[in-house]
């Protein structure tokens, strides 16, 4: 029996722009899915959201892993048992989070010996096959850990402050999101593109902030970034109301997290004000999740 664990993670800078290759700045953030590998007579996936065996309806994520490790080593059976504290489908990495894990365990259990680059490539390829779209940003992060620049994948120091996320709990598509961004950049690509080009600049003054801890405006880019968001039609009241009331508790700084218009938010801010930046954004009626930057990616427990 082998258990692994995958953390989510946050964007800091550049999502959207990142599609039309701008720089992007995401971390690994400690709140994981855990999951448990072992011999079984059968296939049986065991999660929150049921019991089945290969089920892509119920368990498309696992059940393609599954798949894709059979054709590589075959088994008889295996059982997954899958545990996450990931909101599922909030733009916090869920899904990459619990496929990267399960191919970390598999590869532990059958002694495939994948190199940590192989785990990050093999789980972007499923995570294509199951939404027909993906970008590698999610499954390189959660299985490397630590600051990442995209997309030329530099590792940045860690940030020393406390993060705070608050979701919304509104659904949102990534897919249709991205979409109408893109409609909108076709539509005004004069007004659209320097638009991009300026997110992409968030991420690249970011960095050099990052690297002097000089998180007061690090947290100033993270809200102008904000607003780019906001001007390309990402944004929701919800989104806007948890990020507002972050601020206004001490953030160094707040926005989207993901592709926006629903999902959650994140905020940076000093250590001795992430209780009433959570509490504040649980006033504004998201669900607030205090958390921790980490360097550990996917790992067995
Ligand atoms: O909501 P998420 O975590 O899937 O992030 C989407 C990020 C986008 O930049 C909007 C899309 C992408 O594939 O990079």
């Amino acid at each position: 029996m082998v258990t692994c664990s995958a953390p989510g993670k946050v964007y800091l800078f550049g999502e959207h722009a990142v599609v039309y290759g701008e720089n992007a700045i995401c971390c690994a953030v400690d709140i994981r899915t855990h999951i448990t590998v072992e011999e079984n007579d059968s296939v049986l996936i065991e999660s929150p959201l049921g019991t089945t065996g290969i089920d892509y309806s119920v368990h498309p994520y696992v059940s393609e892993v599954l798949e894709k490790v059979r054709a590589m080593s075959p088994f008889e059976g295996i059982k997954v048992h899958v545990e996450s504290d990931i909101p599922i489908g909030s733009g916090l990495g869920s899904s990459a989070a619990v496929t990267v894990a399960t191919l970390k365990g598999l590869d532990n259990l059958l002694g495939l010996d994948l190199s940590l680059e192989e785990i990050a490539s093999i789980g972007h390829e499923i995570e294509i096959q199951v939404q027909g779209a993906a970008s590698p940003t999610d499954t390189y992060v959660c299985t490397m850990g630590g600051t990442v620049m995209i997309p030329d994948r530099k590792h940045l120091d860690l940030l020393d402050c406390g993060v705070v996320i608050g979701n919304t709990n509104v659904f949102s598509s990534t897919k249709e999101l991205v979409s109408n961004v893109s409609a909108l950049k076709d539509a005004y690509p004069e007004l659209i593109s320097p638009i991009f080009s300026t997110i992409g600049n968030t991420a690249i003054r970011g960095e050099t902030l990052l690297a002097v801890k000089d998180y007061k405006e690090v947290g100033k880019l993270m809200n102008v970034n904000q607003g780019l968001l906001d001007s390309i039609g990402v944004n929701c009241p919800e989104l806007s109301s948890l990020i507002y009331a972050a601020r206004n508790a001490g953030a160094f700084g707040a926005k989207i997290t993901g592709a926006g218009g629903g999902g959650c938010m994140v905020a940076i801010a000093p250590e001795d004000k992430v209780e009433d930046v959570s509490q504040a954004i649980s006033e504004a009626g998201g669900v607030s999740l205090i958390t921790k930057f980490t360097g550990q990616g996917v790992r067995i427990e």
